[in-house]
């Protein structure tokens, strides 16, 4: 093969049909089941979205009320594997301690070998009801704090932040974190959902699949630039600094966190919305602190626009927006997680229902063959 026929990254290789989402970065536009993205992050909560990705079709009330039971009932976590999360190492990245646990439920769980459709729902439901414990556990015994139990009466994004925090914040703040649950629920064959199907493919099992996802999740050019987002703020400072700081930055060229897509290039789909989000939790909160990351940001965004015609993806608005909601910045990526595994698990069932094993080819650039030399004649 010559070395022209290799796609590095698989950059512009279609490797599967998938009817989940489709990205059309020509109109700038993200669909999940043929609906804009916009749309359901303003007009509907995230259960709604989450029962789409998984059914095609958006609820009816009777159908949204079963699957809201159907979550609720599937929360609370083994005693096991709390007990685990005691014993992780101090200082353990959340997106590792998360990854853990989630390899552990697949250890308690003695049907992984089935890959029928109806199981494979239900383990979906039961990791997007567990997940939010998980990360909200993880974050307690962190910080040395009791442990909240999920609440029943609490929707999925109120119950997570009473699992925090011990209270539920204002609607408002409720809002623009169920928006960006809704953003961040689905995104075509991303880094993190090609493993998944990658390992789904091999018929390993749903537990490897989103346990494997979570680690390529985790990686600061993929999910994790959420958190660098965030650190890259707080080392700008202050709105005065933040043009020289991305100028200074782009002539070290440093690779500058929460811009640039593989698939958008002329802006993701998905930001506008979050912006607003953003820009409500900063009115919301309304410190000088938020004032000053809301006004670094846009510099940021600016200047980056001016120099390199380089746009911000989700987690440039997302990573400020969730430490504004008193989220520790270790913890946006494991939020993302909560949300991302309705696209990942919707991406399994797909992969399973008509599977055909994931198995590219390589082009050699070695040493050309040669002829075998035994250890004393070396
Ligand atoms: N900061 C500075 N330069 C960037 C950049 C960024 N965030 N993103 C892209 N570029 C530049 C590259 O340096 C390269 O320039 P060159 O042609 O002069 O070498 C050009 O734009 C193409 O970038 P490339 O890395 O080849 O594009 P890609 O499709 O492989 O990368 C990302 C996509 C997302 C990996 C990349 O934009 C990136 O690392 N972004 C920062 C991490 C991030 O926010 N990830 C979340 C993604 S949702």
């Amino acid at each position: 093969m010559a070395e022209t026929d290799v796609k590095y990254g698989l950059a512009g290789v279609v490797t599967d049909d998938t009817a989940v989402s489709k990205v059309m970065p020509e109109t700038n536009s993200l669909t999940y089941r043929g609906y804009a993205v916009q749309d359901l992050a303003t007009q509907c909560r995230f259960e709604e979205t989450a029962y789409l990705i998984w059914n095609g079709e958006l609820p009816t009330q009777a159908q949204l009320d079963a699957f809201n039971a159907q979550e609720k009932a599937n929360r609370g976590l083994p005693d096991t594997l709390i007990d685990v999360m005691r014993k992780f190492p101090e200082g353990a990245h959340p997106m590792a301690t998360l990854r853990t646990a989630v390899s552990f439920l697949g250890l308690e769980d003695r049907q992984i070998e089935d890959h029928a459709i109806d199981h494979l729902y239900e383990r979906s439901i039961s990791l997007f009801a567990k997940i939010p414990q998980i990360v909200a556990t993880d974050f307690r015994l962190r910080n040395g704090k009791e442990l909240i139990a999920p609440d029943p009466d609490l929707p999925f994004s109120e119950n997570f932040f009473y699992m925090c925090f011990g209270e539920v914040p204002a609607p408002d703040i409720v809002k623009c974190f169920d928006i960006s649950m809704t953003l961040y629920a689905e995104h075509t064959f991303n880094a993190s959902t090609f493993t998944a199907r990658v390992i789904a493919s091999s018929l390993s099992g749903i537990y490897s699949a989103v346990t494997g996802a979570i680690g390529s999740l985790k990686g600061p050019l993929h999910g994790g630039a959420n958190e660098a987002v965030m650190h890259m703020l707080k080392e700008v400072g202050s709105p005065e600094n933040a043009q020289e700081w991305m100028l200074t930055a782009l002539k070290e060229k440093r690779k500058i966190m929460g811009f640039g897509h593989r698939v958008y290039r002329a802006g993701d789909s998905r930001v506008p919305t979050m912006t607003d989000a953003y820009k409500n939790m900063v009115d919301i909160i309304g410190t000088d602190e938020a004032k000053q990351y809301w006004e670094m940001s846009k510099i940021l965004n600016e200047t980056m626009v001016a120099e390199k015609g380089i746009y911000p993806n989700l987690d440039f608005p997302t990573g400020p927006a969730y430490y504004l909601m008193g989220f520790e910045i270790p913890m946006f990526t494991p939020v993302f997680v909560m949300s991302r595994i309705t696209g990942w698990t919707a991406h399994i069932i797909e992969q399973l229902a008509d599977n055909k094993l994931i198995r590219p080819l390589s082009n050699y650039i070695g040493q050309t063959q040669r002829d075998f030399v035994p250890i004393e004649k070396r």
